[in-house]
């Protein structure tokens, strides 16, 4: 017979049981402030553990409150954010902070459905959140949940597709327990992370091996099935690295569109043109020596990127209105480079500069 829910619940206590003996020590484990819990989760869902772990703890140093991030002011949680990538969730965040204290008076709404009605906040979140710190019985699915729910059942689907994610959801609605739903669907989660994972899945370490249909029929690594990829476009990029008493010169990109109100070094597309850089930079430049050539992945475009020295012809006034679209100029000492909200590739440009 095929596995199906009911045959499902027959594993819940032994995942149950093993998440309880070997779950890793998260700071964010260790609190059921909501707030908390949401910031936590809101970084994991672009981010690897190890790498969230640092960020957190200086994000929640720095924004203590759901009060505290809806008062603070964008940049500054754009720099703290620097680093995770995806800046738009960062402002996503910021403006659900502000929705929370004027709607909600900076109280979380404890369930899922009342979650997902703030902006910025989706079904996985509204699920974590109102599962983790009120152990309220609601649901979640995330890339690890589809995975694991795939191999369990032997679904021949692609991942991220939304046939998987509506099997999935519909799955973790009647599996999510009445009480402990918080430590359900961590558990299924954890599974998803550091046994049940993408590649190499540790089947001989699974403690639900035995209700795993894609284990009994050699199907664990394949399930869920590859996306078919999207074809990549290749730009190429000319990047000036301007610097003037002692000042690097940079854009702040417009606030609308990709990378928005991120800064980066003064930037033209030569090839293809107009594809993340569809703006004139209205400053003239003298180009000088080649730096570094430089190559940077964003979403399916893969950037070739030749970097050079540069000076200005013409002065240009930091602050000043460049183009119609919104980018302004900024001056930023070597110093304080690091810590601004730069993109990907000028925060991979600094380290080679310095
Ligand atoms: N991935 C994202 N959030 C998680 C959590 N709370 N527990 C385990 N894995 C996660």
């Amino acid at each position: 017979m095929k596995p199906g829910p009911v045959a499902l619940r027959e594993l819940q206590a032994p995942l149950l049981a093993w998440y309880r003996a070997v779950q890793r020590d998260l700071p964010w484990r260790r609190t059921r402030d909501p707030y908390r819990i949401w910031i936590s989760e809101a970084m994991l869902q672009q981010t690897r553990v190890e790498a969230v772990i640092g960020h957190y703890e200086r994000f929640v140093a720095r924004f203590p409150s759901v009060q505290a991030l809806a008062e603070a002011d964008t940049q500054a949680v754009l720099e703290a954010w620097s680093g995770l990538g995806y800046y738009r969730r960062a402002r996503a965040l910021h403006a659900t902070a502000q929705e929370l204290v004027a709607r909600h008076l900076g109280v979380f709404p404890q369930r899922a459905a009342e979650l997902v009605q703030l902006h910025g906040i989706g079904p996985y979140t509204a699920g974590a959140v109102a599962s983790i710190a009120f152990d309220a019985p609601d649901a979640l699915v995330d890339g690890n949940v589809e995975r694991v729910f795939a191999r369990w059942l032997g679904w021949e689907l692609p991942r991220a597709s939304p046939e998987l994610k509506r099997r999935s959801w519909q799955l973790a609605d009647e599996l999510v327990p009445a009480a402990g739903a918080g430590e359900w669907n961590q558990a299924l989660m954890e599974l998803g992370a550091v046994v049940c994972t993408p590649r190499k899945p540790r089947c001989l370490a699974c403690p639900v091996a035995a209700w795993c249909t894609a284990h009994r029929t050699g199907r664990a690594e394949a399930l869920p099935l590859e996306r078919a990829k999207p074809a990549t476009l290749e730009v190429e990029l000319l990047v000036h690295v301007v610097r003037e008493g002692g000042q690097y010169l940079l854009v702040k990109r417009p606030e609308q569109g990709r990378m928005a109100g991120l800064l980066e070094f003064p930037s033209i597309e030569t090839a293809p043109g107009e594809v993340l850089w569809p703006r004139a930079l209205q400053a003239e430049f003298a180009t000088g020596d080649e730096l570094a050539r430089v190559r940077h992945a964003i979403t399916r475009h893969r950037i070739h990127a030749r970097v050079v020295e540069a000076r200005l012809l013409r002065p240009v006034v930091a602050g000043e209105l460049a183009d119609a679209r919104g980018a302004r100029w900024v001056y930023s000492s070597p110093e304080r480079l690091g810590q601004l909200a730069l993109t990907g590739m000028a925060r991979k440009l600094c380290a080679l500069l310095h």
